[in-house]
């Protein structure tokens, strides 16, 4: 089409040309006055193909399918308009390659070029800590240690990098950031959060965005809106605090994303005051699209409508009023396809609000670039897990970690001490990512192919000093002691238990403390690090350790970016971006409260200490 228009101004130019008369003066050489060629803008490209498309390819464009429940047949056949991997959904298994990736997603994008409507898919993953789905990938600290770091040009560095991680597979949409304020610890997606106060989420937010976009993918601000301000912290609960909380506290980085221009925004699971968030007009058409001018689309969680009232049909026809405009239904996609097209036939939903819905996503497809290149990508040789991200993401770690005790200079430690390192994450990679790398609950291996352990680090660091770590803590000066979470996400996290010995701290925390104690009783030099993805309370254990690190999910440079603080290279500079409880009384008591008490708390937001303090 857009080759016509070309034709078209450029015979009208000639025509143009040969209207002119020649110049009199026969000294002055003629030199025509040729109009520049006018590119169409988007606007105009995006209603040109609006209006060449009939109803059912309109309502297919508005349908996103997950890769395990569609062929590229069906892709041409129905002329889907998106397909995403959930958490883990590999093209074969779990180690496939970049061009295994890539072979999938042009598999099914030239199908979608073969279908009447001849409109590329948007394929859709959740690449929340690096392309976390991808084998090989650089696995960078989930957004709790980000958070910590609250580095604005890092958050933009790390957005690049994944975003280049993501198109040595021609993917081009990642489920990130979220960017939920989280109110409770208890929400199996704390982790998911940059922090329990929306200050550090208004310097960080947008420079995820501009990282992830200005390098050739869609980002997603998600889950709209207070998907981490549920009673208990409860996945997918209700919220209850006004309307002036909810926009002072988990608005607001919506705010943030919308003027990064962020291309889409996935809809929250829970409800506010019962009303779920998929059926809400107000919240997703009058304030976000109409009030914040959010002109971008709006993308349905997994299977999220079927929470709503009434049939299925009833539920389509409630989101999509509400003003959703893709529905991620995963495995129903023809159900749903069908159902969304018999609800404008039967003018349950009007064509002005299909247009609209699709119209915003032809427009994300035409900025994205994928209309005019399709099957773009870049070469994995060059970005996967190249040393530049691995330097990115090592840095990240060390500005994540957080010291919250270092008795009499415990820390930093010399290169040829005689350390005993021990606990569940000191030689487990896996536990270092957490939930949501690998596959969905995350990955448990020791080698999750890329990185090396906290232990593998601290030797590596020792053998420049022709030291080794010992083998028995009786032989050490410095025992380190590595507690862990297991990995987890979502709901599968919830957890109110939030004890270095229950809930979902990793089982061998209890042999590892009590390490710790014979150590100390001993007279050695004990250290604490907590791989975690959340603070935990740490009652009288945190007697037992002369200096305590909270290193979050530090990813697959961990074990390195660990090491570079520990043995003194860099200092300290990460400030807690959630509140530390004393005992699980406080969960749930934040630094957003006007009530808040810095001096009743463990530790509290902003708390940090450095080798200098
Ligand atoms: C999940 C999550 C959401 C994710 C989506 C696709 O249920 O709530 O964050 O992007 O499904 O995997």
């Amino acid at each position: 089409m857009k080759k016509i228009i070309s034709l078209l101004a450029m015979i009208i130019s000639i025509l143009f040309m040969s209207s002119c008369t020649e110049n009199e003066n026969p000294d002055i050489p003629y030199i025509p006055i040729v109009p520049p060629l006018v590119e169409p803008t988007i606007k105009e490209l995006v209603s040109e193909k609006l209006n060449e498309l009939s109803l059912i390819e309109k309502v297919a464009q508005m349908i996103q399918a997950e890769r395990a429940y569609i062929t590229p047949d069906q892709v041409e056949q129905y002329g889907i308009g998106s397909i995403l991997s959930g958490g883990g959904s590999h093209p074969t298994s779990y180690i496939d390659s970049a061009d295994v990736w890539y072979d999938m997603y042009a598999d099914y994008q030239e199908s979608a070029l073969k279908s009447t409507s001849e409109i590329p898919i948007i394929y859709g993953v959740d690449a929340i800590h690096g392309n976390n789905n991808l084998y090989g990938a650089t696995i960078f600290p989930h957004n709790i240690g980000l958070g910590a770091a609250n580095n604005s040009d890092l958050m933009y560095e790390i957005g690049k990098a994944t975003a280049e991680e993501m198109l040595v597979t021609g993917i081009t949409w990642t489920f990130a950031p979220a960017v939920s304020v989280v109110s409770d610890i208890s929400w199996g997606r704390t982790y998911e959060g940059l922090s329990e106060n929306p200050l550090i989420h208004q310097n960080l937010v947008k420079h995820m965005i501009f990282g992830l976009q200005e390098n050739g993918v869609s980002a997603t601000a998600k889950h709209f809106v207070a998907d981490g301000g549920t009673i208990g912290g409860i996945d997918q609960g209700n919220v209850t605090v006004n309307e002036q909380t909810i926009r002072d506290i988990h608005l607001s980085p919506y705010v943030q994303a919308i003027n990064a221009g962020v291309d889409t925004i996935m809809i929250s699971y829970s409800a506010i005051d019962d009303i779920k968030m998929h059926g809400s007009h107000y919240w997703i058409t009058e304030v976000l699209k109409e009030e914040l001018e959010f002109e971008g689309f709006i993308i349905s969680d997994w299977n999220a409508i079927h929470q709503l009232p009434g049939s299925y049909d009833e539920q389509i026809v409630t989101a999509v009023n509400a003003g959703v405009d893709m529905l991620m239904e995963p495995s129903d996609w023809e159900s749903a396809l069908s159902s969304l097209y018999q609800a404008v036939i039967s003018d349950n939903i009007s064509v002005e609000r299909i247009d609209d819905a699709v119209s915003r996503i032809l427009t994300v497809k035409y900025n994205r670039g994928l209309i005019d290149e399709p099957f773009a990508r870049l070469d994995p040789i060059d970005y996967l897990y190249s040393s530049i991200h691995q330097d990115i993401a090592r840095q990240a770690v060390r500005e994540s970690l957080v010291l919250l005790k270092n008795n009499e200079e415990a820390l930093p430690l010399n290169k040829d001490e005689l350390i005993y390192i021990a606990g569940p994450a000191s030689n487990n990679v896996g536990y270092l990512c957490g939930g949501w790398t690998t596959y969905w609950l995350g990955n448990t291996e020791a080698d999750i192919g890329v990185g090396i352990s906290i232990s593998q680090a601290f030797s590596n660091v020792l053998e420049s000093s022709s030291t080794q770590l010992v083998s028995s803590w009786t032989e050490a000066s410095t025992v380190v002691v590595v507690l862990s979470e297991i990995p987890y996400s979502e709901g599968a996290g919830d957890n109110d238990q939030l004890t270095l010995t229950q809930g979902l701290a990793h089982p061998d925390n209890d042999q590892a403390l009590l390490l710790a104690k014979q150590a100390h009783d001993a007279g050695k030099k004990v250290i604490g690090i907590l791989i975690s993805g959340r603070p935990l309370v740490l009652g009288d254990d945190i007697n037992s350790f002369d200096a305590f690190v909270a290193a979050w999910l530090p990813g697959s440079e961990g074990g390195t970016g660990i090491a570079d603080v520990i043995f003194g290279d860099y200092d300290f500079t990460g400030k807690l971006s959630y509140t530390w409880p004393r005992d699980l009384s406080q969960v749930g008591f934040t630094s957003t409260r006007s009530d808040y008490e810095e001096s009743i708390v463990m530790y509290p937001f902003g708390y940090g200490l450095s080798y200098l303090s």
